[in-house]
């Protein structure tokens, strides 16, 4: 439709139906017996507003979804196409490893792919508007949805917004096979008080600016056609009515003009908050703050009619939301197609084919991180009789939060992958116990069933767990949290690995000293005693639906894994949050000199992580040389080139993600010890060496200084190049 079409429209509707625009229902309105009962009622929800309702979430499936929206489209009375938009966080029915391991492929470019694939997927069933990419920065492992992100690196987690905003919009969201992204959560979910679901978010603006808003804004430069709102506060404001967050910073300085969401039923949550007195001002604050849709509460609908009616809010506030709605439909070209790409054919064509397969499997080996190996990886194909023992051992859901799109059936299993490769006279099977402990109830989580089991049969279990480990060459000890003991208000005040899954790992070193871990979480967890007592300790987070071939990709060494953690990994849960880029401090602690009282250190335990950003090892081993440098002084226009040798001098072929941090050695504010400013993801075969070269400019340099103007100071610098964040191979040069 043309722009002057759009407006035509915009004029000729009234403002109750404009106000609906603004409202967005779950499917379950829209089933054939729907009735408005009770709750709907006293939400303020009619006949009406169902039937006009801008927007629809959490609908899949191309029939479903084009009956809906041709009911729906013969009562609106223009005729208005419904928006439908989805959870898709990483992958529809093919699903992809959870945005966290995802990080640690150090690869946005594999991520572009794998949400160009969620899209494709989520477009033939009928899908306009995916949910994602959630970005937010996280440093507090507590934080259930940890697992959502790409980590704690605000460089990498904007290389990631660009790369999965392109792989689901393309070009154009018009383009076959594309959706709308919607940038999340705006702004700076990922750090809340403790760790703790929905908390508060107290940060200067500092260190909002600089640490936390540029994910959002590689996004939105990407051409995110929609951000949501967070559920936090932002200096004492929710985020959901927060004037300067939403229109100062957001829309004016971020440049953003597409469509701002809330998130589920944030708009009501202001009078939780303590920030609006009640639903009309609730409904006052968020379309003053510029929130454009309302999710799935009914405070818009109920409340703006009569706001505009006295002239407290004016029309012209409504009436750009709706423009900006309607624009995106035009962009979807739903006025010309209202089902756009929606086509039962294709979706049993396209979902879980081959190919998505094989972009899953290679995704997830790719996000695997090798923690520990004392050489007892990779597996030998032959002649090792190897015991698979654990509640993962032969676990169909592999799925992280999020992945509730996709069908655990689909999945395949560890147990399946390894009889495809080893035969049956070398490989075992055993549980060994529950995933979780009896006192650990997940109440509230629908899909979760007590796994209430007699001791008789625990015992049964550790039994033949035992006796294979003993008659076994190596044990794959596959162990990890409940999947959902991450997600969504699914924070955790100790940060282990289940406990009554130490206790198998204790009783199983008792007869086998050779225990490679393979660990399926959506946090680093507290994994000391794993540390000290495993042979190996592999990192697979939660998988997805080819996790079984991806670790037997990797524990056969068919791939060598590369992963590096884009997520430090605690020493324990009393260190937390810890990341690597944080300040000196003014009496910064040197490790070793533990006898000096007065630095900034612990009594008990020591600063560094156990894992520190940006670790990861290989089956091979590399040197990376000396720093060049081909000038150690900058001006403002030029550029220094700095070079490493990169080396392969093990026996087998790798690649290795060459990592390239700067640290502003003094500033008119402090600046951290390092920052990541550029990667390398480079494959050598034994004995091959290749230089790697970074070129650095001013631009690099910039921050947000003392009077928060962004930009860089004269002064030293120090350029450290190596395999992860705790490199001291360093060089320097002044600007
Ligand atoms: C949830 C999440 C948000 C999600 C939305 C719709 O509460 O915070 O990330 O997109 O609701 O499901």
């Amino acid at each position: 439709m043309k722009k002057e079409d759009l407006a035509a429209l915009l004029k000729d509707m009234s403002l109750e139906e404009k106000i609906h625009q603004l409202l967005q229902l779950g499917g379950q309105f829209y089933a054939e017996d729907t009735v408005v009962t009770g709750p709907m009622k006293e939400q303020g929800f009619t006949e009406k507003c169902i039937g006009e309702a801008g927007s629809i979430i959490g609908v899949m499936g191309a029939e479903k979804i084009k009956e809906i929206q041709k009911t729906y489209m013969e009562k609106q009375p223009h005729h208005i196409p419904a928006l439908f938009m989805l959870d898709v966080i990483n992958g529809l029915r093919t699903i992809f490893p959870i945005p966290l391991a995802q990080g640690a492929t150090f690869e946005p470019k594999l991520s572009e792919r794998c949400a160009s694939i969620a899209a494709k997927e989520s477009a033939v069933s009928g899908v306009h508007v995916t949910f994602a990419p959630m970005v937010d920065v996280v440093r507090d492992a507590r934080w259930g949805r940890v697992m959502e992100s790409p980590g704690e690196d605000t460089l990498l987690n904007s290389k990631f917004a660009e790369a999965m905003v392109r792989g689901f919009q393309g070009e154009s969201v018009a383009e076959e096979y594309k959706v709308a992204a919607c940038i999340k959560h705006f702004a700076a979910y990922g750090a809340p008080d403790g760790g703790r679901e929905y908390n508060t978010v107290e940060l200067s603006d500092h260190t909002l600016y600089e640490s936390y808003l540029p994910p959002y804004k590689a996004g939105i430069d990407a051409g995110s056609e929609l951000v949501m709102t967070s559920f936090n506060t932002i200096n004492g404001i929710p985020a959901s009515g927060n004037r300067k967050l939403m229109r100062q910073i957001l829309r004016e300085e971020m440049e953003f003009d597409g469509v701002l969401i809330s998130d589920y039923a944030a708009i009501e949550e202001l009078i939780y908050h303590g920030y609006a007195a009640d639903r009309r001002e609730a409904a006052k604050r968020g379309i003053e703050a510029g929130v454009d849709i309302d999710m799935m509460t009914g405070v818009y609908i109920s409340q703006l009619g009569e706001l505009v009616k006295s002239g407290e809010v004016k029309e012209e506030l409504i009436d750009e939301a709706v423009l900006r709605i309607l624009q995106l439909k035009n962009k979807l070209g739903l006025f010309e197609n209202p089902y756009k790409d929606a086509n039962a054919e294709k979706e049993t064509k396209y979902i879980l084919c081959q190919e998505h397969r094989e972009a899953a499997r290679e995704m997830a080996a790719k996000s695997f991180v090798l923690l520990k190996n004392n050489g007892v990886l990779p597996l030998k194909k032959e002649g090792q009789k190897i015991a698979f023992i654990g509640p993962y051992a032969e676990e169909k859901n592999l799925h992280g939060a999020w992945s509730f799109l996709g069908d655990s059936k689909d999945t395949i299993t560890i147990r399946q992958a390894a009889e495809e490769v080893f035969a049956a006279n070398q490989v075992t099977f055993a549980k060994g116990c529950p995933i979780l402990e009896e006192d650990i109830k997940l109440e509230g989580f629908g899909e979760y069933k007590d796994e209430i089991y007699s001791q008789k049969e625990k015992e049964n279990w550790l039994t033949q767990a035992i006796e294979q480990a003993k008659e076994a060459d190596v044990v794959v000890l596959a162990i990890g949290e409940h999947r959902l003991q991450t997600g969504e208000s699914a924070c955790r005040a100790d940060i282990c690995v289940p406990k009554n899954q130490l206790k198998l790992f204790r009783k199983i070193k008792e007869v086998n000293q050779n225990i490679i871990v393979v660990l399926f979480n959506g946090r680093p967890l507290d994994l000391r005693e794993l540390e000290t007592h495993a042979a190996a300790v592999l990192e697979v987070w939660f998988p997805g639906t080819e996790g079984g071939h991806a670790i037997i990709d990797v524990l056969t060494g068919n791939t060598n894994p590369s992963g590096k953690l884009s997520m430090s990994f605690p020493y324990c849960t009393g260190q937390v949050p810890v990341h690597y880029n944080e300040f000196s401090t003014g009496r910064p602690h040197v490790p070793g000199r533990d006898k000096d009282r007065f630095r900034s250190k612990y009594l008990d335990i020591p600063n560094a992580p156990l894992y520190p950003f940006g670790y990861g090892l290989s089956y091979t081993e590399f040197t990376c040389g000396p720093i060049q440098l081909d000038g150690n002084q900058l001006n403002q226009q030029g550029s220094i080139k700095a070079c490493v040798l990169l080396k392969n001098i093990g026996k087998a072929a790798g690649t290795e993600v060459v990592q390239l941090y700067i640290q502003d050695v003094s500033g008119s504010v402090v600046r951290p010890v390092k920052e990541l400013k550029d990667f390398q993801k480079v494959t050598l075969i034994p004995g091959e060496e290749r230089e790697v070269s970074f070129t650095i400019s001013e631009k690099d340099l910039r921050f947000y200084r003392e009077d928060m103007t962004f930009g860089s100071e004269p002064g030293l610098f120090r350029v450290y190049i190596g395999t992860d964040s705790n490199t001291e191979n360093q060089a320097e040069f002044t600007l």
